[in-house]
């Protein structure tokens, strides 16, 4: 399931259901000139570093086979993070790619679909679509399953 992989990447990529973490600074910490006093907290925008074109060539378009050419392995561990990273990485992360491959795998193969309405994705405060993608669902005749 290499492509549903690329999926997977993109879809968290693009609009993981976590925009960052929040972390508070435990000393004076001194980044790029600016200072963040001991005792502030700190978001830190997943979202922001994801959808940078700086990264991600053309970064708001949807694009899995972006991931053929590039892996999780060889993205430097800080652009790319939908799982958080370091002592609190998500311990589910394993389970929720499974979860995710799955359910794309039974909805491709078992089913097709089509737009109910004409729909537009936004990019602000998150990533979503404006009418939440409402679609027709159809089951497929067995012989047209790929396998
Ligand atoms: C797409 C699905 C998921 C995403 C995007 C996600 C993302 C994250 C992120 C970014 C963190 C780090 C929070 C931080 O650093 O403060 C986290 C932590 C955590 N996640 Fe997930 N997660 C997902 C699914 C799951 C699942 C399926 C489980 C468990 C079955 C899980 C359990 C946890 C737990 C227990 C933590 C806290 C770890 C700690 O603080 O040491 N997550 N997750």
């Amino acid at each position: 399931m290499t492509f549903t992989q690329c999926v997977v990447n993109e879809t968290l990529r693009m609009s993981n259901i976590i925009s960052g973490i929040f972390r508070r600074a435990m000393t004076d910490i001194n980044i790029k000139g600016y200072t963040i006093p001991k005792g502030w907290k700190v978001f830190a925008s997943f979202r922001a570093v994801h959808l940078n074109p700086d990264h991600f060539k053309d970064a708001r378009t949807f694009n899995p086979w972006r991931w053929q050419r590039k892996s999780e392995s060889t993205t430097p561990g800080n652009i790319y993070t939908p799982f958080g990273g370091g002592p609190r990485l998500c311990p589910g992360y394993e389970l929720a790619r499974v979860v995710l491959s799955v359910f794309l795998h039974r909805i491709v193969t078992r089913y097709s679909w089509s737009p109910a309405e004409e729909d537009k994705l936004v990019f602000f405060p998150t990533t979503r679509t404006q009418k939440r993608y409402p679609i027709i669902v159809k089951r497929r005749v067995q012989s047209n399953l790929v396998m």
